[in-house]
């Protein structure tokens, strides 16, 4: 969570620092802060509320000129969200900003700052007190000392106030990336905060000291020696990180949901089957495999869920789907004949990245299914698989998503086809299918005027529910959340059957029901749990196939998606559980971008 840019170049710090923090902002938006840097001072400007709160505070100060600084936008962990407990913060000669948790910040409190007041309460000025302890004119032994003591995560951007126009960075598990390009060097959270400059950036390196000013950004190990980036290349650029005219982030990238995967999958196609030898994903590493965990949070997860479906289907080996935050403390039984697939689009997500990391000291085999290249989970999964689905900055996930589906889909293939459960003609034929579903993507897609009047009836809803059969129940747990997320609605998925046991209760005259029943094989069960709702005075919001036969009587809304075979349906009917969301939330007038309390990267436990 938390973004952070640093700065040392030849343009105006202000301005880099701001436009970074609007490009990092889905990463938290509590409050936000910079620090610039002249001569003879560091000049701290924060506010609670988003970067646009900040720029107006901004305006209303003198001018200053700055060519260096850092910049934070916060997601409050320690301490609630105040301008005090904004960052960045300054003890003595120190001014940092950090994204993290430092776990031991009240002993360091107690050993380091008693009698001290702090000004907040966050763990973090207990750090820039410890820095401040340890400074005594050489900041990178003031920096090591200081992080020999914390226990925790932590990316720091560090301002010495006597060492003018360097910004000193150091991180553990909290992610930073960093460029040098023309204007000057430059540190982030991600790159799309990098991305104005240049497409060229390093991921700093945990255990060294990167060191930014106007000629470079240079890194350091703990002997003082210069250490060589590895060099990376983000494909996009600048303006695929932009709203390009769509109103909102999201409904940008639901858009972009054709071209997103069809880059994910087109690369992947030889001779109609699937193949991952671009992507140095070797056969042999499925041979053995007996059973398979897909470890994730949120969306990721419940495209998981998907994909439990599809690999038990056709390969027949038990698939289990776990929350990477319970999977991580629940002493799994996992071997070295179990693939551990986890998911996830930033790359970043602490529980997630713990998990791969306790699967790899459990020596099963790892695929990471990732879409921010160069992010730790990619960096430490035994082979990565990379989603092409572009940035994907709207805290809602939405590409990212069908993206990854798609992602299991191929693994899938490839997987069968090892294990010999399918022969090629079948994987043939499924692979033309997964390509069809791009199609059926577009033709989703055509619905969103229908769909966005049809939202007239869902905004002042209190409770909804999803419900579905097989994979369309876990394409619920989607539009569910989806919904939830960004429209303040308290909703539930429910697998249809299920529903008498209890939650049908619930169901009451106007109720809206979101009904997918796309599974032939379950159809007809599926319609008689949608009588029942229906009976009970539920305004039903039915998706199916076009083939599918409905009597009018049990919908209140229909909406259908191409023909296409039962396992490749949830790919285009999350594009249309992703506009129903979009537009309750447009409708009821909410932040769709950012959301309350949510951010896009979940770095804290
Ligand atoms: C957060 C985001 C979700 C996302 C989840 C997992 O909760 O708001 O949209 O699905 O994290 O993120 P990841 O980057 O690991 O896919």
């Amino acid at each position: 969570m938390c973004g952070i840019i640093g700065y040392s170049g030849n343009l105006e710090a202000e301005q880099v620092l701001i436009s970074g923090l609007e490009q990092l902002e889905y990463r938290g938006y509590d409050s936000a802060g910079i620090a610039r840097m002249t001569r003879d001072a560091v000049e701290i400007t924060k506010t609670t509320g988003n970067v646009s709160a900040l720029k107006r505070k901004l305006e209303e100060k003198a001018t200053l000129t700055s060519h260096c600084g850092i910049g934070h936008t916060r997601w409050a962990t320690h301490g609630g969200v105040t301008e005090e407990n904004a960052h960045p913060h300054r003890f003595g000669k120190i001014t940092l900003i950090h994204n993290g948790i430092i776990e031991n910040y009240k002993k360091i409190r107690e050993d380091y700052g008693k009698g001290t007041r702090f000004c907040s309460q966050t763990d973090t000025e207990i750090a820039a007190m410890l820095m401040d302890t340890f400074y005594d004119g050489n900041p990178e032994e003031a920096i090591w000392k200081t992080t020999a003591k914390l226990e925790g995560s932590y990316a720091f951007c560090v301002l010495f106030e006597d060492i003018p126009n360097v910004v000193y960075c150091i991180r553990k598990v909290s992610p930073l990336v960093a460029a040098y390009a023309k204007e000057g060097a430059f540190v982030a959270s991600d790159v799309t905060a990098l991305i104005a400059y240049t497409q060229d950036y390093f991921v700093v390196p945990e255990d060294t000291i990167l060191v930014l000013t106007d000629e470079k950004a240079e890194l350091h190990n703990q002997k003082g020696n210069v250490v060589k980036p590895e060099m990376l290349h983000v494909k996009w650029d600048f303006a695929s990180a932009q709203k390009n005219g769509y109103p909102h982030y999201m409904l940008k990238e639901i858009y972009e949901q054709p071209e997103a995967l069809q880059r994910t999958i087109a690369p992947r196609m030889k001779e109609n089957i699937p193949d991952f030898e671009d992507d140095q994903i070797p056969d042999s590493i499925f041979e053995s495999i007996q059973q398979v965990k897909i470890v994730a949070c949120g969306t990721a997860m419940h495209a998981g869920l998907i994909g439990k479906v599809l690999i038990e289907k056709r390969v027949r080996i038990p698939v289990g789907v776990e929350i990477a935050s319970e999977f991580r403390y629940a002493d799994p039984i996992i071997d070295q004949k179990t693939l551990v697939i986890v998911i996830s689009q930033s790359g970043e997500t602490i529980d997630t990245l713990a998990s791969l990391r306790l699967a790899k000291e459990l020596g099963a085999v790892t695929i990471g299914i990732v879409n921010v290249k160069g992010s730790t989970i990619a960096r430490e999964s035994d082979y990565v698989f990379y989603t092409h689905a572009g940035p994907e900055i709207a805290v809602a996930s939405t590409k990212a998503y069908t993206v990854q589906i798609a992602a299991l889909c191929l693994l899938t293939m490839r997987l069968a086809l090892i294990k010999k459960t399918l022969g090629r003609g079948e994987i043939t034929r499924d692979f033309a299918l997964l390509k069809e579903s791009i199609e059926c993507v577009k033709h989703a897609l055509l619905l969103e005027p229908e769909i966005q009047k049809m939202t007239a009836c869902l905004t002042e809803a209190s409770d909804l529910f999803f419900i579905g059969r097989g994979i369309d129940y876990a394409l619920s747990c989607e539009g569910s959340i989806k919904l939830k997320e960004i429209s303040y609605i308290h909703s539930e998925a429910y697998a249809a059957g299920e529903l008498k046991h209890g939650t049908i209760s619930l169901i009451t005259e106007g109720v809206p029901v979101i009904a997918i029943a796309t599974q032939e094989s379950v159809f007809s069960k599926m319609v008689s749990n949608i009588r029942e709702v229906k009976a009970r005075g539920a305004k039903v919001i039915l998706i199916t196939k076009e083939s599918m036969q409905v009597e009018e009587s049990i919908f209140d809304y229909h909406f259908t998606i191409p023909e296409i075979a039962d396992d490749y349906t949830p790919i285009p009917a999350a594009v249309i559980l992703q506009l129903i969301a979009y537009h309750t939330s447009v409708r009821r007038g909410l932040n769709v971008d950012q959301p309350r309390n949510l951010a896009k990267s979940v770095t804290v436990e």
